[in-house]
């Protein structure tokens, strides 16, 4: 069920507007929507023809900036035009499931903000819905589209750091509270994604604790712990209570570490940097030396992540791309974020991802089509 082979075809795909634009309806206008609005603005091969909210008040005033799509609060009405190809869904996360899978009933390619869905179930049935349908299942890990990560995922398949012995990351800001999930379900894609694309592995236990410090029963705060079959431990602070803004992330592997701060002027920085370990057994003595070598900062290229991201979704339905390794990706990303909330609920009680094992192997097959970007 889980890695069945593929038989949709090119013209699946594509439908019946090669060359066209791709006719896109934007659903979800609140927060996070009007910026996908914006960069498809600039996107020529992208065309918005419907945008829809339930909230009339927001779709009078994108209604004004963008006067060539339609407006309307009913999703039906999205659907049932054929000159939509695609549909971006960027509601709360609670409608995702809905609202992708009427999008994939009615022959829709579908695009949706992170998380996928609701459960692991939920993103499953998607998937299984978008290969079924022939159509694209994409989720919104625009990280995966960050120059900088990019960067570190070449120094890992180039074995700049060798084997990696620990990650250690920290996403912690003031704000913004959601009304309707956890900071791990809010925050943890963005971490999730990033290690399931760096590391083409998906963990095999995952412990979390937290606090729900200021709104009863939505933590605010959460210390995720993962540990994965090649060794790797990794931990992600999760955080919507902090002095300041902190998107960062250590690599230590046993060639070199590597410190990747998002929004820095020099965000990776790599540090040829580690510890010698010589064998009594072998030198008659125990003998531990530092190497600390050079600090290089690669020059990083600065395209805007959202614009790739959603150009490589108008592209891949274009060309009748597929796109399962995103699709597997995001599946596993929600995994990853229900275990680790089953543990926070549990009091940090380790919980198992064992048994997703095949997702981990289809995701090192995968790992070449983005390792090049
Ligand atoms: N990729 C990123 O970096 C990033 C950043 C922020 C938010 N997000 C994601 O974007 C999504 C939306 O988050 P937000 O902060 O913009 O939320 P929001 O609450 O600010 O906005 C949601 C909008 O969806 C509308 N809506 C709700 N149900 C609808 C329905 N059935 N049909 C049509 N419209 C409906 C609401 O009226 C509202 O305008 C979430 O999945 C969130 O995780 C992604």
């Amino acid at each position: 069920m889980l890695n069945p082979a593929l038989s949709i075809t090119h013209e699946d795909l594509t439908g019946a507007n090669d060359g066209q634009p791709v006719g896109i309806a934007v659903v979800g206008l609140g927060y996070w929507g009007p910026n996908l609005l914006r960069v498809l603005g600039d996107n020529l091969d992208a065309e918005v023809r419907w945008i829809c909210d339930l909230d009339t008040e927001r779709l009078a005033k994108y209604r004004r900036r963008h006067p060539s799509a339609r407006v309307t609060t009913r999703i039906d009405r999205v659907l049932s035009d054929p000159t939509v190809d695609a549909v971006i869904i960027a509601t709360p996360v609670h409608t995702h499931y809905a609202l992708a899978a009427q999008a994939l009933e009615a022959g829709k390619h579908v695009f949706v903000e992170k998380p996928l869905a609701e459960s692991t179930e939920l993103a499953d049935d998607l998937a299984q819905l978008a290969r079924e349908r022939g159509r694209i299942l994409m989720c919104g890990h625009t990280f995966l589209y960050s120059p900088p990560v990019r960067a570190v995922k070449r120094m890992i398949e180039a074995g700049t750091l060798g084997d990696i012995f620990f990650i250690s990351s920290s996403r912690v800001n003031l704000g913004l509270h959601q009304r309707d999930v956890s900071v791990i379900w809010d925050l943890g894609p963005h971490d999730f994604s990033i290690l399931l694309y760096w590391l083409s592995e998906l963990p095999t236990s995952v412990r979390a604790v937290g606090r729900d410090s200021i709104v009863k029963g939505i933590a605010d705060v959460a210390f995720v712990t993962m540990t994965f079959a090649s060794g790797i431990v990794v931990n992600v602070e999760l955080s919507w209570l902090a002095p300041s803004k902190l998107r960062r992330t250590v690599l230590v592997g046993s060639e070199s570490m590597v410190i990747y701060d998002d929004g820095a002027p020099e965000p990776v920085r790599l540090f040829d940097r580690g510890v010698v370990y010589r064998d009594p057994e072998t030198f008659g003595e125990y003998h531990l030396s530092y190497r600390s070598g050079d600090v290089i900062s690669p020059r990083i290229e600065s395209h805007e992540p959202l614009g790739l991201e959603l150009a490589d979704f108008v592209k891949a339905i274009q060309a009748g791309d597929p796109m399962e390794f995103h699709t597997a990706i995001a599946r596993s990303v929600v995994a990853i974020v229900e275990a680790a909330d089953q543990s926070l609920q549990a009091g940090g009680r380790e919980v198992s991802l064992a048994d997703h094992a095949d997702i981990s192997r289809q995701l090192a097959e995968r790992r070449e089509l983005v390792a090049a970007g």
